[in-house]
């Protein structure tokens, strides 16, 4: 067995936590045989509620899990820690859009992005979860600038599940048989869920989903709005944002990112931009990516950019732009 590693979940004591937590422990995540410490970081009033997670977890007896640290400090949360899963964070209510929540939490981030700078180890890799995440993760990064731009993400992988789902559903196959389905940009209500490149392994064969579709309409109208405003959707019904899904999504996105994608699929992260596709370098923006088994990714190049997929992808980009500014004002402020 190798040495555990050392896994910090923020919002430990939250929704999206007591699902993610219990995957990450069971070996879901890094492999059935890497064993995990856990460190559980939330705020110093739910330290009461962090104590049941972890007595919950201590009752799971679980093999791979060596370790589990509760705190409610950060200095000590991001010692040393391999992998950073920022899920601590205010969610949106109905009628609020994720970029309503920026000048409440976008202070979070730079508290933790200069933790991960002073504490973490060099090589951790941080997923964002907490909203409007792809503006958490720039924060993040600015703030601990020593730590390699390819070590920062933020989690889009909900939006491709959602995007992969409606269209299993809608050929009636089992959701395995859709890939490369792409989310372009913000996780919000202007990211582009983009079918170009999208398969289906269907019982003649395998197919671009635009053909087995065979209604441009859908794909280009209903699709996209469905999977922009499933969030809000979710919210409506539950008068709670989504959080098994969450989970289970940053569970794929670090999977992926710790075991590499499979050949001939990608898989869509929020990752700081090198300028691909004309987006900016340094904004933190959705692309497809293939994954090395060594966890190195790379942007999926020269996908054929439509005039209908360049507008819906500058859009996305104007508004992370926005969102950088203003946070970079409330951060300096
Ligand atoms: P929640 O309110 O149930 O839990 C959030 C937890 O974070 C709380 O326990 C809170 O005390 C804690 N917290 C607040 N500030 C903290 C800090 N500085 N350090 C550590 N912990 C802190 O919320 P949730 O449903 O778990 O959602 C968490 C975040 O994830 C929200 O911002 C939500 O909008 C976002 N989210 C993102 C996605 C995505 O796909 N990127 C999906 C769903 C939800
Ligand atoms: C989601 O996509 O479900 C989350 O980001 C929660 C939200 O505010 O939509």
């Amino acid at each position: 067995m190798s040495e555990p590693l050392k896994v910090l979940v923020t919002g430990a004591a939250g929704q999206i936590a007591y699902s993610l937590v219990i995957s990450i422990a069971k070996g879901d995540v890094f492999g059935a045989d890497q064993p995990v410490h856990l460190v559980l970081l939330d705020i110093p009033p739910m330290k009461a509620v962090l104590d049941g997670v972890v007595m919950e977890l201590m009752d799971c007896a679980l093999p791979l899990l060596t370790e589990i640290t509760p705190l409610v400090e950060e200095a000590p949360a991001f010692k040393d820690i391999d992998v950073a899963c920022l899920v601590g964070a205010m969610p949106r209510k109905e009628g609020m859009e994720r970029k309503d929540l920026l000048a409440a939490n976008v202070k979070i981030f730079k508290s933790q992005g200069n933790s991960l700078e002073k504490y973490a180890k060099k090589t951790v890799k941080v997923v964002v979860v907490g909203n409007p995440a792809n503006t958490n993760a720039f924060i993040a990064k600015k703030y601990a600038p020593s730590i390699p731009a390819e070590n920062f993400s933020c989690l889009t992988r909900l939006d491709q599940n959602r995007g992969q789902a409606q269209i299993a559903s809608r050929l009636g196959v089992p959701n395995k048989n859709v890939s490369n389905v792409i989310i372009w940009g913000n996780h919000s209500s202007t990211q582009f869920p983009d079918v170009s490149q999208a398969k289906v392994v269907t019982s003649a064969g395998v197919k671009s989903v635009r053909e087995a579709v065979g209604d441009d309409d859908w794909l280009n109208n209903a699709f996209i709005t469905t999977v922009q405003k499933r969030g809000a959707a979710v919210i409506a019904a539950r008068k709670l944002s989504s959080a098994m899904s969450a989970a289970k999504a940053t569970c794929d996105h670090l999977r992926d990112w710790f075991m590499g994608t499979k050949e001939g699929t990608f898989t869509s992260m929020g990752i700081v931009s090198d300028g691909s596709y004309g987006i900016p370098a340094g904004l933190v923006y959705s692309f497809p990516v293939t994954i090395a088994k060594d966890g190195s990714y790379k942007i999926v190049q020269d996908i054929p950019i439509s005039d209908f997929a360049r507008q819906k992808m500058d859009a996305t980009k104007k508004e992370l732009e926005e969102e950088r500014d203003m946070a970079c004002s409330v951060c300096e402020g």
